[in-house]
Formats: structure tokens, C-alpha cells, sequence
């Protein structure tokens, strides 16, 4: 929700131009508050694929990265933890290891459309982030989920656990990287939430040096936006939920 009267979005999207510059509304000043209705955050927000390489400010890269702690966790674990990767020369190993793991897997691929779709990705689709002027790479830590120590000592197995609770970490983490993207795109910044490029996450355990304790579930570059997509189509609601009266 927006603590002022006026209609940020109208004023971040002056002349039809997106900007991160936040002298019009004030919040430069003010400190943090969120430039945007809900709402229109919600549904204005779509995924950016092409950025410009105006640098992003350290002001504006902690409220982003704020923004994330105030998701709810299962537990309230808060499992998430933050990389914030500006280096070129990480972000070009990274998209390197992508595209060689991209090539490994065409030999696998059943027909000429899959063989076509993995190119788009080794170029496209798992590769553009390198060229964002910042990349956050979001990590799941391991921790101690008590209910589920439980059901195996019960004799559930693994498969049956994450069957009954899919994977609580994950959804935790998830909501993570929502508030993220509402926030990158309220301040007028484009991502994308990524997960083609983790076919390297081995590599990019490598390149980042993080442990086996925790594991990177997406990466968000982050800019301004260089491309205006078209919202992509939504299936309507009367086809999503079921109401038990
Ligand atoms: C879990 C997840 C993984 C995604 N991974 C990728 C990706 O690797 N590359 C990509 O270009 N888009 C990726 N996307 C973006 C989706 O393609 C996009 O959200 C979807 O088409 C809807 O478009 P919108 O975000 O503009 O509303 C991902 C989205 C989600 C939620």
C-alpha cells in the first residue's frame, strides 16, 4: 500500500518511461515505503528479460533485499539467505557454465522443437541474466524441520513426507523472492525469477563457494527495464478454485 495520496505508478512511469529515480515521489528522502498501490504491483508487475546498465543504488538494493525478511517462514526458520553479484567476471563463468550444460544436454533431447527450445535457453531464456547490471542469487539453508523428523520416525518415507508437506523451506523462500520482485518492481527496477540457469548449479557452487548446507533456488537480475512486454495471459479465476459451501 502506498503512503501517499498520489498515484506513484503514474509518476514512476512518467511519459511512458520507467525510472528508479525516486525525486518525483519523495522517497529518496522520506526512506523506505513501498512507491505503489498493492494492487498495481501485483499486476503490473511482469517478468524483464532486457535491462539498461544504469547501476543500481546500495539504498535501493537494501530495501530490496529488506524486503524479503518480512515473508513468513515455516517455523518462522527464515531459511533464506542473499548473494548480490555485480562482478562481470562471476556473472560471465556463471553464464559460461549454463551454456555447457546446455550443450551436454541436446544429445538428450527427443525432437528438433526440444533441440530448438534448448537453444533458445543457451542464449536466451537461462543465459540473460549475465548482462543485468546485478544479479541477487536467493539460497535455501537446511535446517531442523521437526514435524518431519517425526513422520520418519513414524515410518514415512522421504517421497510420502514431501508429500504430505511439500516442501515447506521452499515455499518459505518463495515468498521470499515474491516480496522481492513487488519491491523491485514498486521502486521502478525489472526481473525475472530464474531457475533454468540452476541446471549449473554444481558449477555455481563453484564460482560462488557456498557449502552443501544450502543451495541456490533462483536468481533475480535486476534493472531497469531496456524492453515494455505484454502482461502474459492468466487462466481466469472460476477455473482455479473450487468453493466448499
Ligand atoms: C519458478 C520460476 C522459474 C522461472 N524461470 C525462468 C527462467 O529460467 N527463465 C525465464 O526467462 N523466465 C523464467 N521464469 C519467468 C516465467 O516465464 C514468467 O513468470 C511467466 O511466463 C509469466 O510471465 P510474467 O512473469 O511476465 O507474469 C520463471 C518463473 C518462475 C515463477
Amino acid at each position: 500500500m502506498c503512503l501517499w495520496k498520489v498515484d506513484h505508478r503514474s509518476l514512476l512511469w512518467m511519459e511512458g518511461e520507467r525510472t528508479a529515480d525516486h525525486t518525483a515521489c519523495g522517497h529518496a528522502v522520506m526512506g523506505w515505503s513501498p512507491c505503489m498501490e498493492l494492487a498495481h504491483a501485483i499486476q503490473g508487475r511482469v517478468s524483464i528479460r532486457r535491462f539498461k546498465q544504469t547501476p543500481i543504488s546500495d539504498e535501493d538494493i537494501n530495501r530490496i533485499l529488506d524486503s524479503a525478511r518480512y515473508a513468513p517462514s515455516a517455523n518462522n526458520t527464515q531459511p533464506w539467505n542473499f548473494m548480490v553479484i555485480k562482478d562481470r567476471t562471476l556473472l560471465k563463468k556463471m553464464g559460461d557454465a549454463v551454456r555447457t550444460m546446455v550443450d551436454r544436454m541436446v544429445p538428450f533431447a527427443e525432437n528438433e522443437t526440444q533441440v530448438q527450445r534448448l537453444a533458445a535457453y543457451k542464449n536466451s531464456f537461462y543465459t540473460f541474466f549475465e548482462h543485468a547490471p546485478l544479479v541477487i542469487a536467493v539460497l535455501l539453508e537446511s535446517y531442523d524441520a521437526g514435524t518431519d523428523t517425526l513422520l520418519a520416525r513414524m515410518g514415512y518415507e522421504r517421497d510420502d513426507i514431501k508429500r504430505l508437506r511439500p516442501w515447506p523451506g521452499l515455499q518459505s523462500v518463495s515468498a521470499a523472492i515474491q516480496n522481492m520482485l513487488l519491491t523491485i518492481h514498486s521502486l521502478g527496477y525489472g526481473s525475472c525469477w530464474m531457475t533454468g540457469p540452476l541446471v549449473a548449479q554444481d558449477d555455481f557452487k563453484q564460482i560462488l563457494q557456498y557449502g552443501d548446507d544450502r543451495f541456490i533456488v533462483a536468481l533475480l537480475p535486476i534493472g531497469i527495464p531496456d524492453e515494455q512486454p505484454l502482461p502474459r495471459t492468466r487462466k481466469p479465476l472460476e477455473a482455479l478454485v473450487k468453493i466448499f459451501k
